[in-house]
């Protein structure tokens, strides 16, 4: 009895663990969607009796995981991963997406980059011909935020969107802190034409430590939707 929606992210995630083999290092992304694979991942664990390891993207999802009994690691006493499955806040027909609304987009991009495959799991609501409605958020040092926010908002001037506001993410009145010590600009884009390009030059702005596009990191998107049914786009 899950609403459609949770239905949607947890058909996403039982089938996100049929890539899970035995001695594998995994990657667990953070957000709802995650946390869905989180629990099908212990439980096929438990079932399989496999012997694996998780590198969190959070300290939620790292809690969740060694509630859950999974051995958690570091990414350096990893090293490298064999799979990342994570959610996401958008995702385009190229595999292109928006990460961040959870605010573990920093973790959750060099995770999935030094992983062999990334594999993400979503409900159908945000699958999208453009990136961009969903708001774009940018990882930034504390240290002069405001000077930065002033920066990225002139380098969106010259770029291929069509909003430019930004807003500092709060959390009541002070602003949201990262895993990382650092705060995140929120960017109202709407619609983003390059993609490719926009993520390249907010990560040349000083401050900026990261942004949510992933792009050319995902291999697999794997759709679910609130009737149970299942899409894997590759
Ligand atoms: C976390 O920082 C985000 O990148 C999440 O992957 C994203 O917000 C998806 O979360 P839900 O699965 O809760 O929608």
């Amino acid at each position: 009895d899950l609403s459609p929606i949770d239905k949607a992210k947890f058909v996403a995630a039982k089938r996100a663990v049929d890539y899970v083999q035995d001695g594998m290092r995994i990657g667990l992304g953070t957000g709802s969607t995650a946390a869905w694979m989180v629990r099908c991942l212990a439980e096929k664990m438990q079932a399989e009796g496999l012997d694996i390891v998780g590198v969190p993207t959070s300290t939620r999802t790292a809690d969740l995981a060694r509630e859950l009994g999974i051995p958690v690691i570091s990414l350096d006493e990893a090293k490298w991963l064999d799979l990342t499955i994570d959610g996401a806040d958008e995702f385009d027909g190229e595999l292109n997406l928006i990460k961040g609304g959870g605010g573990a987009l920093l973790q959750e991009k060099i995770v999935a980059t030094a992983s062999d495959r990334m594999v993400v799991i979503a409900d159908a609501a945000k699958d999208v011909t453009a990136l961009g409605a969903f708001p774009l958020p940018i990882e930034v040092i504390p240290f002069g935020w405001q000077t930065t926010k002033a920066l990225v908002e002139e380098t969106l001037i010259n770029m291929d969107v069509l909003g430019r506001d930004t807003s500092l993410r709060m959390n009541d009145d002070t602003p949201y802190v990262t895993d990382e010590g650092n705060y995140i600009i929120d960017l109202h884009l709407r619609r983003i034409g390059n993609a490719r390009q926009l993520s390249l030059v907010l990560n040349q702005v000083p401050g900026v430590v990261e942004n949510g596009l992933f792009i050319d990191i995902c291999d697999v998107v794997i759709i679910g939707h609130g009737d149970g049914r299942v899409q894997v786009r590759d």
